[in-house]
């Protein structure tokens, strides 16, 4: 399938979100009309910020209620439109007839639309490296398009915590097998890694988790998310660009995935003490952690560090065939911590308060 016309229409789902709200800036930035779906278009508070984009006095965005839990809910709005950016969550990945139920119906009404030519469907590196055996990486430490995590394991399900990787990769094929069937339009898969950079509305504080784990660092204390791993990072912005470009690309290929990761990784630790470095101004206290790991993962911490230290990270596929150049990460953290105090008017525990 050809790529959208440069100016054409893109819905994006979740666009109130942190990603989605990123990739209608960016639409705009680059002159493509946008059709922003939230869950609540009168929620003030989740959708104030996007109206005050440029682009929505003209009308050249626009603003639509859809609960994607309701079926048919994209029917009109995908109409007329050249290109999706199915960016949202969904309300739960531990159910995945639920997230089947989802698919399909999203798809309908990409089908019916009659113009739609590309569906860009957010997934998670979690698609490419969550594993019920740890032990998985250390036999497969190169994470890259072709890596799916050990879909035989038997302690693979969502009562394992393996739920939002195996929802994750059911979209991604239900997209692709509806797109190969419908021969009118293409599905490519944007696999995010940890998104870091500035909010633009304070109920992303909230959000992501990354940016909410930041604020907590502000506020004093951090948290090591779930079991160890270091976190792989890109910056917002830049996630946002991957999405746009892969709309755009020549090169891609129904049923492709590609993972925006810019390959740093930090340990949680460093994060933290890193604030410190890059905005001496704000007088940081160091904030203190919180471990909520069970004590059978602590136990094993040093292990794990140990294995995920053997991960080898790629991207070249991406930037082969999008170009895009990834920001380092002192940056995003840097416009990430400005925008929780400047957007979210997050109050930062300095030292001797
Ligand atoms: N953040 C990351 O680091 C990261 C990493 C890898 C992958 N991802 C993926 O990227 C996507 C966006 O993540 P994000 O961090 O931007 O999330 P986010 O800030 O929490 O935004 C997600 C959006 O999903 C929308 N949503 C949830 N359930 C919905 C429903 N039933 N109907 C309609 N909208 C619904 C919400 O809409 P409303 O606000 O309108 O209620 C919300 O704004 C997700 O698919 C996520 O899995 C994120």
């Amino acid at each position: 399938m050809p790529p959208i016309q440069k100016g054409g229409t893109v819905a994006v789902t979740g666009a109130a979100g942190f990603i989605g709200s990123w990739v209608v800036r960016r639409l705009l930035e680059k002159g493509y009309r946008v059709r922003a779906c939230v869950r609540d278009a009168d929620d003030a508070e989740r959708t104030t910020f996007l109206r005050e984009m440029p682009g929505y006095v003209s009308g050249r965005l626009t603003v639509h209620s859809a609960n994607l839990d309701d079926e048919g809910c994209f029917d009109e709005i995908f109409k007329g439109c050249h290109g999706v950016c199915h960016v949202s969550h969904v309300s739960t990945y531990e159910d995945h007839e639920y997230v089947r139920r989802v698919c399909d119906h999203i798809i309908k009404s990409v089908n019916e639309s009659g113009t739609v030519r590309r569906v860009i469907v957010t997934s998670s590196i979690a698609a490419v490296i969550s594993e019920a055996d740890i032990h998985e990486v250390a036999r497969r430490p190169v994470f890259y398009e072709d890596r799916y995590p050990d879909e035989q394991n038997p302690k693979r399900t969502p009562e394992r915590g393996q739920g939002y990787s195996m929802g994750k990769v059911i979209a991604q094929r239900a997209f692709a097998d509806a797109a190969e069937e419908s021969g009118d339009w293409d599905a490519i898969t944007c696999c995010p890694a940890d998104n870091v950079g500035p909010i633009q509305s304070a109920h992303q504080k909230d959000m992501g988790p990354w940016q909410h784990h930041i604020e907590t660092m502000l506020l004093g204390e951090y948290v090591q998310s779930d079991v160890y791993r270091p976190w792989m990072l890109v910056d917002v912005r830049d996630d946002a660009e991957c999405h746009i470009r892969l709309l755009e690309s020549v090169q891609v290929h129904n049923g492709e995935r590609y993972i925006a990761w810019s390959t740093e990784t930090r340990n949680v630790e460093d994060i933290a003490a890193r604030i410190d470095v890059l905005l001496p101004e704000i007088g940081l206290a160091p904030p203190t952690l919180v471990d909520k790991h069970p004590e059978r993962h602590q136990a094993r911490e040093a292990e794990f560090r140990g294995i995920w230290a053997l991960a080898d990270l790629r991207n070249d596929r991406i930037r082969a065939v999008t170009g895009v150049e990834f920001r380092p990460f002192d940056e995003s953290l840097r416009d990430c911590v400005e925008s929780l105090l400047s957007v979210a008017q997050v109050k930062p525990k300095r030292r001797g308060a």
